[in-house]
């Protein structure tokens, strides 16, 4: 039998008519070796494979419109590998019926987590996606980074989205959390002596804005683009809570805001506070009203978050640029964005807390509506 790659590469896109070929599971056991699970979420199941010359992660799940957008999404990542590193190469996808015996039998019941619809759809010999992935060595909470590391990590996971909404400009991945930002490992080959190779990055909006990083040796990368949005309206069809993404007080509502900035702030507190690390300029940092406006810029320019990666804390983690930035004086941001709406300049103050401005009556009264049905626990509910 004539067996080839099975692999489609990203010129193609996979939709209900991609042809599913008879030789497609043999093609996939005799190319790739099952090597362990990875994880698994509610939709899918992540394995380690291997090619003999090296090792993949390949993403399953079950054929459908959700998988294909998945594609689409990981796809136009993988045009800007060469702009950030945060983002991992893209191999190829393939659709099947089910999965290989080979790998059927190696998968435990418990692998698959909540992928109950994956696990059912493998059992009906159902069309499954696989999506082909550079590997990535480590979960980002296992390998113990320090203050340096974390402050590295975002800067570059910050450069990583500017870059991504400078080429998509309504790019949200909309599901950044510890499970889905991981770390590459960075070693020099045969040599334990040899100094790692600097990262540079440049500025999105001018090319000639070199930053270097030194020493990085735990590369952030982010993954799951499950939930990202390319469109426009991706800004407007979330459920109705969600669409509050650029509420000041987030951390006075149940549900889970999928703003971007907000919930790498929040990923990168938690790894500061796991290792037990304070510093009020790196607090200062976040708090800050360049911060702020860029948690309330989901709808505008990259510029905004790009701004960040001038800011002078950065300078302390040895992160150098190969200009001088102009030094902005600090300013204030008192009720500088509607909260419900963000539109800058909000005219309107809450009559209970003038802390909180929006710009008109109707943004007042949707934001006491929600708040009505959506009581503060202080739960964090998306991890
Ligand atoms: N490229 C990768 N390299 C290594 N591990 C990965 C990779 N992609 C995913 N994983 C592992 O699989 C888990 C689930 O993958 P993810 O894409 O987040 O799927 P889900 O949509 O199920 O959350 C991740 O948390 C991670 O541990
Ligand atoms: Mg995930």
């Amino acid at each position: 039998m004539n067996l080839n790659n099975p692999l489609h590469s990203c010129f193609e896109k996979p939709s209900n008519k991609t042809k599913v070929t008879k030789k497609c599971l043999d093609e996939l056991s005799l190319f790739y070796k099952y090597i362990k699970p990875l994880g698994a979420g509610i939709t899918a199941l992540t394995i380690r494979i291997s090619n003999n010359q090296h090792d993949l992660a390949i993403k399953m799940m079950k054929a459908g419109a959700a998988a294909y957008k998945e594609v689409d999404v990981s796809c136009k990542v993988n045009s800007m590998v060469n702009y950030s590193p945060v983002f991992n190469t893209t191999h190829g996808w393939t659709i099947c019926k089910g999965i290989p015996k080979e790998w059927a039998s190696r998968i435990k019941d418990k692998d698959y987590g909540d992928a109950e619809k994956l696990k059912e759809a493998i059992e009906k010999n159902q069309k499954i996606l696989f999506l082909a992935l550079e590997l990535n060595t480590h979960k980002i909470d296992e390998v113990g980074l320090n203050e340096n590391d974390i402050m590295l990590s975002c800067f570059l996971l910050l450069h990583g989205i500017a870059v991504a909404r400078k080429y998509f400009p309504y790019f949200r991945h909309r599901d950044i959390h510890m499970g889905n930002v991981m770390i590459m490992l960075r070693t020099v080959k045969n040599s334990v002596i040899k100094a790692l190779p600097d990262i540079t990055v440049k500025l999105p909006s001018d090319e000639s804005v070199v930053f270097t990083l030194p020493d990085v040796v735990y590369l952030p990368k982010l993954i799951d683009f499950g939930e990202s949005r390319f469109q426009q309206k991706g800004h407007t069809d979330d459920v109705p809570e969600e669409s509050y993404q650029s509420f000041e007080d987030i951390e006075n509502t149940k549900f889970a805001p999928r703003n971007d900035i907000r919930r790498l702030k929040d990923l990168i507190l938690k790894l500061l506070q796991q290792r037990q690390i304070e510093d009020s300029e790196i607090d200062s940092f976040f708090t800050s009203c360049d911060y702020k406006e860029a948690i309330n810029a989901e709808r505008n320019d990259y510029m905004i978050i790009e701004a960040l990666l001038k800011n002078p804390i950065f300078e302390r983690y040895n992160i150098l640029s190969n200009v001088n930035f102009e030094r902005k004086k600090k300013k204030s941001c008192w009720g500088m964005f509607c909260q419900v709406c963000a539109s800058p300049n909000p005219k309107k103050t809450y009559d209970t807390n003038p802390h909180y401005a929006f710009c008109d009556d109707v943004c007042e009264q949707k934001y006491k509506t929600f708040r009505q049905f959506i009581p503060y626990t202080g739960e964090e509910v998306y991890e």
